[in-house]
């Protein structure tokens, strides 16, 4: 359907059959689970204790905003989309759980909040995708109270790589190898890093990095459509990926998950 046609079905109507509702889609669904599984361990190590507060950036349907709100998390979710803000509204309630939600750009919404102020803050699947990652991470890094979590996915240098191979496209893999961000294919721009040049990047914001963790290794990896699987080999497929040490296959993974600490004393 037609962009154009899609805003003005969005804006009248409420409306939008091509719209991608990550909370609806059983995939979606279940790596949600490798997130949330791995950000609760860490966050009951750091001893953060429900009712603590949350913020989810860039939370689209609310894909996180309802397993973090049903796990006693107060979440804040931001996200520039209205359409996607009534989604996960309608999400959050059918579960039966309060989350609070604010419309605008992320680092705008941020600028304009009391820092620090949240005991994790959460950002998944959202900076990759954006010229301004370093200036959003500043921005999220402020958020997190001292002593609380920043987790943050990123893309690894691998899956871009892997990616071009997979289409025998040598020019776009040895560009990967050479740049950290730019055009990829025929998309706009993305940016990526190794786990070492992440490492690197948190400490840079004065953070403390705990775990680089792997998402997505196995479906990407064997290019397995986990839809065909059923409810309880998929609930089997998630404690596999929870319980591979995290170095299996290094980076190669669609996302890794930065979890990292702010430092008490810190005033970043
Ligand atoms: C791929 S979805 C990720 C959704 C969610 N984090 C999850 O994991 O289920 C990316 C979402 O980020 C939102 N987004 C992208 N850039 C943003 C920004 N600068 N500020 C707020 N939201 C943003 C998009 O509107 C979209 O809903």
């Amino acid at each position: 359907m037609h962009k154009t046609v899609r805003k003005v079905l969005r804006a009248v109507a409420d409306y939008d059959p091509d719209y991608f509702d990550m909370y609806a889609d059983a995939a979606e669904a279940m790596f949600a689970r490798l997130y949330v599984e791995r950000i609760l361990r860490h966050a009951s190590a750091a001893g953060i204790r429900q009712p603590a507060t949350l913020l989810e950036a860039g939370c689209q349907a609310g894909r996180l905003v309802v397993p973090f709100a049903r796990a006693g998390f107060r979440v804040t979710g931001i996200d520039t989309s209205g359409f996607a803000l009534r989604r996960a509204r309608e999400h959050a309630k059918a579960a039966g759980v309060d989350a609070a939600f604010i419309q605008g750009d992320l680092l705008a919404v941020l600028r304009r909040q009391p820092a620090p102020q949240f005991d994790v803050v959460v950002c998944a699947e959202v900076v990759y995708l954006s010229p301004q990652h370093r200036q959003m991470l500043e921005a999220l890094a402020a958020a997190v109270r001292p002593g609380g979590l920043l987790c943050v996915s990123h893309r690894p240098k691998m899956y871009y790589l892997l990616e071009a191979l997979r289409q025998y496209d040598v020019t776009s893999a040895t560009d990967v190898l050479r740049r950290g961000e730019g055009p990829f294919r025929d998309s706009a721009y993305y940016n990526w890093q190794t786990p070492d040049e992440l490492r690197a990047l948190y400490r840079s914001l004065g953070l403390r990095c705990l775990a680089v963790h792997p998402i997505d290794r196995l479906a990407w990896l064997a290019q397995v459509d986990v839809k065909r699987l059923s409810e309880p080999q998929r609930a089997q497929w998630v404690q596999w990926e929870l319980e591979l040490p995290d170095d299996t296959a290094g980076d190669c993974a669609r996302y890794l998950l930065i979890v990292a600490e702010r430092p008490a004393e810190s005033h970043a």
